[in-house]
């Protein structure tokens, strides 16, 4: 196969971010995470930034114009010729189209969009022991993942955060958000043939297994 060109789909808390840790080592991919993006940019207090606040700390999305245009900026660099992994991106069906019509644009197609699905009830348990190091984004759980010393990052040291938008009342929006504007991308991919589900409920590696194998079965099957 001489593209990966994957995205991340699922519920807040379900593992895509753990995940896209797992795959970018298993797979040397170029990793763009809008919600990483935004936060740096809202930590850096750029224009970008300035516009994505108050729509995050309220657990909703930021306007698609917004955020497309930094996938844009994305796939013009270069760095994704061979490929990419996109996690919170798409998030609503104007996104998914404007990313086909920016795909297609370039003579290229999306390999697969994996779906890794978990219950409201795990999300919000996963959530609340959410911690995230402050340098690379590194992400461990109080009780599932908890890092070798407390409030430090295995990695690299830095230390260990709890992210705003991870307290109850936001989490809650959230996950309407998921339900109302980003669960309807399932059928979206189901229909063109493009979606793999995966158990988010599963061990981190139990899930990573299960998606190696899909990405390798996928491989096969292009070669034929
Ligand atoms: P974003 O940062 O993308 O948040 P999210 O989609 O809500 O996803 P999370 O990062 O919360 O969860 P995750 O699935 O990555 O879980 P994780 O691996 O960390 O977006 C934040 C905000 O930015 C949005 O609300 C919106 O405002 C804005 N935004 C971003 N993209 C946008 C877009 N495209 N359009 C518009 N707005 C956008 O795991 C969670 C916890 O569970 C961790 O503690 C982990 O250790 C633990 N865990 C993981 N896997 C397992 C497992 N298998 N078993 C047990 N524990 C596990």
């Amino acid at each position: 196969m001489s593209e990966r060109n994957l995205v991340l789909l699922g519920p807040p808390g379900a593992g895509k971010g753990t995940q896209a840790e797992r795959l970018v080592d298993d797979f040397d991919l170029p990793y763009y995470a809008t919600g990483n993006i935004l936060r740096e940019a809202v930590e850096q207090e750029t224009e970008l930034g300035r516009k994505a606040k108050e729509y995050m700390e309220a657990g909703e999305l930021v306007p698609d114009d917004l955020i497309s245009e930094v996938i844009a900026e994305r796939l013009d660099s270069g760095e994704a010729d061979d490929g990419f992994l996109l996690d919170g991106f798409p998030r609503t069906i104007g996104q998914a189209e404007m990313l086909e019509k920016a795909l297609d644009g370039r003579g290229r197609s999306l390999t697969a969009a994996l779906l890794i699905d978990a219950p409201d009830v795990e999300v919000v348990r996963r959530l609340s022991g959410r911690r995230t190091c402050v340098k690379n984004n590194h992400v461990y759980h109080t009780d599932f993942d908890p890092p070798k010393n407390e409030g430090v990052c295995d990695q690299d040291g830095s230390r260990l955060v709890q992210r705003d938008d991870d307290k109850p009342e936001t989490v809650r929006k959230r996950l309407q958000v998921y339900h109302d504007q980003t669960e309807p991308l399932i059928q979206w991919y189901e229909d063109r043939g493009l979606l793999r589900r995966f158990d988010g409920t599963r061990e981190p590696e139990e899930v990573n297994s299960h998606i190696r194998a899909t990405l390798a079965t996928l491989a096969l099957e292009a070669e034929i």
